[in-house]
């Protein structure tokens, strides 16, 4: 009897609670840092330049990509019936995974980066990385090409898309000439170089935080929901149009800088632009919920989907008003860029795997959750701790802006730089209230999985014989 290969979607989902619980466990430690700058006891290691990178790593690429790897690996699997390309292949991407994150988590604190934001990792690692991404593409797309079912299910599109434009991103952006062993110099330079990265860095968040999850998201609502999606039409149309239109954006990233004016206009209409497929996009997976509202009262699981994507909405209607040239000047360097990111991470990212994992990890061994009250309760503790995060970054940003322009009438600057810090200091203990609650969700879900799979064994489910 032919099965599915979950032995591996199993490992990269058990890895995304653990690498969400370290992550967000120093975005909570560099929180607090930023209220308390004592916190780094004058050890280089745990100082916030160092931990903030690995933050970010840990939650974008070892949460974020373990979730996204255990979830394309079984939506493809699902929708192609077809086994995965090569059980082989698929057991290095899961440790070559682990080895570039472990890796990440060493190089960091000891001070080597590459100083590209979300691009820090040096040379050997970045090498490592590439062949694990070309892994991986060769497991997706061999199994695609395996599948028994002629018609390629919209989600794998966009596990697809963001598999080859992530390929390219990497490679591009961290072209470099290696001057010894963990140090080397980017072949770019000046403004291409800024340019070169914020194609990569912006679409880091169209691809990877962006089209992998909506993978999820076409995969998991109507599945949860027991709905079709609401519209394939508009799937497709959503698929072709975001990718469309992501890719041009980069420069919002690099207003009133040494990139050419006309570069910055592009990047700032096709900022704009994005909000038709977003939103046609984000209403596409609330709707798939139209007849069956009602779930939503009782289902957890699904208040983690749908809110998710509300975020998605939120998030996606902020950025591009803030890519727009007169509102990024009072926004950017600011803490409202953190809580548009958050909004992002903490909503839209965060919530969809979560919701995502509670799915898969009981299917996967063939068990009912040890707790539907304990998801009931991290839903609640997650979305508080969001609302916390995000409110305090706003009204932080907006202020630290304010405050930043506001002259006196011979010309004079109204405040000192230290006083719009000291104006800062109520909010980042607010903001660490928030990341405490969304970490304690974290925590709850880890109990609940652990008490789940505890003794049980991964059962590879049988794929559907063709039908004649
Ligand atoms: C407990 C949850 C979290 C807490 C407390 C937290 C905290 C923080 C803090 C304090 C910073 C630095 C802000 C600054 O430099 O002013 C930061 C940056 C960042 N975090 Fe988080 N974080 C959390 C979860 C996440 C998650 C789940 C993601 C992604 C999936 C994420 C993605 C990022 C990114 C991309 C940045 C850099 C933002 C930028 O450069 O503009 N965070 N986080
Ligand atoms: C239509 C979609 C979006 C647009 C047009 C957009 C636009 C923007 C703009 C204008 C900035 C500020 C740039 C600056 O002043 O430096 C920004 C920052 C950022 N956004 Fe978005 N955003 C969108 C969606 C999202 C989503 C869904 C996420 C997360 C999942 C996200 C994550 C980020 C991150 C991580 C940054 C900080 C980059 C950095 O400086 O390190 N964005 N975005």
């Amino acid at each position: 009897m032919d099965t599915y290969n979950y032995r591996v979607v199993q490992q990269f989902a058990i890895m995304t609670i653990v690498w969400g619980v370290v992550g967000m466990l120093v975005g909570v430690f560099i929180a607090a840092q930023l209220a308390w700058p004592a916190l780094n006891f004058d050890i280089p290691w745990l100082t916030f330049g160092r931990l903030r990178p690995l933050h970010t790593n840990a939650v974008v690429f070892a949460f974020g990509g373990s979730a996204l790897f255990a979830t394309s690996y079984y939506v493809v699997q699902r929708t192609c019936h077809a086994r995965l390309f090569s059980d082989k292949l698929a057991a290095f991407t899961f440790w070559g995974w682990q080895v570039v994150i472990v890796s990440a988590a060493i190089s960091l604190p000891l001070g080597y980066t590459t100083t590209k934001e979300y691009a820090e990792l040096e040379w050997p690692i970045d090498v490592l990385l590439t062949v694990v991404w070309v892994v991986y593409a060769v497991v997706f797309f061999g199994t695609v090409a395996r599948r028994k079912i002629r018609h390629i299910y919209v989600a794998n599109w966009f596990f697809g898309g963001f598999i080859l434009t992530v390929a390219l991103l990497h490679v591009v952006n961290s072209l470099a000439m290696p001057v010894s062993f963990m140090k080397s110099y980017s072949v770019f330079a000046g403004v291409q170089d800024a340019m070169v990265q914020w194609w990569y860095g912006h679409n880091a968040v169209g691809f990877f935080l962006t089209a992998g999850f909506l993978g999820i998201m076409y995969y998991f609502i109507p599945k949860q929901a027991n709905r079709p999606v609401y519209s394939y039409r508009l799937s497709v149309v959503h698929f072709w149009a975001l990718i469309f239109t992501y890719i041009w954006a980069g420069p919002h990233h690099l207003h009133y800088t040494a990139l050419p004016d006309w570069a910055q206009s592009v990047g700032m209409v096709f900022s704009l632009v994005l909000l038709a497929p977003s939103w046609g996009g984000m209403i596409n997976g609330i709707m798939t919920l139209s007849g069956a509202w009602e779930k939503l009262r009782t289902d957890p699981i699904l208040k983690f989907l749908i809110v998710s994507v509300s975020f998605y909405g939120m998030s996606t209607f902020e950025g591009p008003m803030m890519a727009i040239k007169t509102v990024n000047a009072l926004s950017h360097y600011t803490d409202w860029t953190i809580g548009h990111v958050h909004s992002g991470a903490l909503g839209w990212v965060g919530m969809i795997s979560i919701g995502a994992m509670y799915y898969l990890i009981p299917r996967l061994c063939n068990r009912e959750i040890y707790s539907v009250r304990l998801i009931e309760i991290h839903f609640w503790v997650a979305t508080i701790g969001i609302v916390l995060y995000i409110t305090a970054m706003w009204v932080s940003g907006v202020m630290q802006g304010l405050m930043w322009r506001a002259v006196n009438d011979d010309g004079t600057l109204t405040y000192s730089f230290v006083q719009s810090v000291q104006a800062m200091h109520p909010y980042y203990i607010v903001r660490l209230a928030g990341g405490l609650f969304y970490l304690t969700g974290m925590l709850i879900m880890a109990y609940n999985i652990a008490r789940t799979v505890a003794g049980a064994t991964v059962i590879n489910a049988a794929i559907p014989a063709p039908a004649r």
